[in-house]
């Protein structure tokens, strides 16, 4: 039987993936640790790694995996910028991903975030639950008729451009490669200074690579409007994190909503409840009333993780069998 070493395992996946493998000819060995150069050792005997957004396939992992055998790592998400794709192609270690499960997930999550911090529903929610009805601090602001601007249409980006659209919201974007099926919705393309400092709403929906890096910067803050909304769901690297705390200490940036965060690695995913955070820089986000911050789970929704659970064991499946991987990355094909 074909063996899989599974990292980053949380008691979902294994909810929505069992189901799936049980029965194909793959046995699953659920670990909770994340995969880096030092865990490398449980992945011995396993043909397939499956790994996930804040596993660390740098080079040292790479090398170890394919030292002790290890021919795929199938990633069970759609971002990669976790791997070293150069150290992956010299191994000859093949790497393939879930790119598409279930943008919808993501893009409502987002106009969640947008809702939440517009509406304050977090804070009425636990007013109320102490028999305090005031509506002191609560006022938001109509969505309808707002301008919003959405960096990356492509599948995500697309689905929240149309959510948004529906709310009777004005939409323009960024993006190198515009996507036609947009423009005629009415969607309108523009340049990234000018989506800066026309946004009321500003959402982030590109990957994270060398040319995204820091793209919200202290710069880009100063181009937007005063009382702007910055929503990342995408990649905690889009931001300058310490940016963001000056834009909102002297009032520029009027709300921030992330599900991603730039050191979110050793942070999110795991409950550290009753420990004391070690890291200032999301201490001191935690402080601002108008800021909202979720711990990476755009993608939890039954139906994604059922499709990605699908998906993964198809590619691995593929992959067993010799056939061309279709959902596989490398340095070429991007
Ligand atoms: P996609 O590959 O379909 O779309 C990305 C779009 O960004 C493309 O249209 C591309 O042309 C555009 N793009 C590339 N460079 C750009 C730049 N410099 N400026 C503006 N746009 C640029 O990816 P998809 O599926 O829409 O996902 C987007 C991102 O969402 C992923 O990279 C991933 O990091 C993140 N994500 C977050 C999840 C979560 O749970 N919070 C779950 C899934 C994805």
């Amino acid at each position: 039987m074909n063996k899989v070493a599974f990292f980053s395992a949380q008691e979902y996946d294994k909810e929505h993936f069992q189901p799936v493998f049980e029965g194909g000819n793959l046995s699953i060995s659920y670990f909770d640790t994340m995969l880096d150069q030092y865990t490398v050792p449980l992945a011995k005997g396993h043909g397939v790694v499956c790994a996930f957004v804040n596993d660390k396939l740098d080079k040292q992992t790479l090398e170890g995996l394919q030292a002790q055998g290890t021919e795929l790592v199938a990633l069970r998400c759609a971002g990669f910028n976790n791997v070293d794709l150069e150290a992956a192609s010299r191994l000859g270690v093949k790497i393939c991903r879930v790119p598409a499960y279930s943008p919808e997930a993501v893009a409502e999550h987002a106009l969640a975030l947008i809702l939440t911090l517009n509406r304050k529903t977090h804070k009425a929610y636990n007013r109320v639950r102490e028999n305090n009805f005031s509506l002191h601090h609560l006022t938001g602001f109509n969505l309808n008729g707002k301008q919003v601007g959405v960096i990356g249409t492509g599948m995500i980006g697309q689905v929240f451009s149309t959510i948004m659209k529906g709310l009777g919201c004005r939409v323009m974007a960024f993006d190198p490669k515009p996507n036609p099926s947009l423009q005629d919705k009415g969607i309108t393309y523009v340049s990234l200074s000018e989506l800066f400092s026309k946004s009321d709403i500003i959402s982030l929906h590109c990957p994270l690579n060398d040319k995204t890096k820091h793209l919200i910067n202290k710069e880009a803050v100063s181009q937007m409007k005063k009382g702007v909304m910055i929503i990342n769901t995408s990649r905690g690297a889009l931001i300058d994190t310490q940016a963001m705390i000056g834009g909102l200490k002297n009032g520029h940036i009027g709300y921030l909503g992330i599900d991603v965060y730039e050191q979110e690695e050793g942070i999110f995913f795991k409950d550290l409840s009753g420990m004391v955070l070690q890291d200032d820089i999301i201490s001191r986000l935690m402080t601002f009333p108008n800021v909202l911050i979720t711990g990476h789970q755009g993608f939890l929704t039954q139906e994604a993780l059922h499709e990605i659970a699908k998906i993964t064991y198809a590619n691995i499946d593929t992959f067993l069998k010799g056939k061309p991987l279709k959902n596989e990355i490398n340095l070429e094909g991007i």
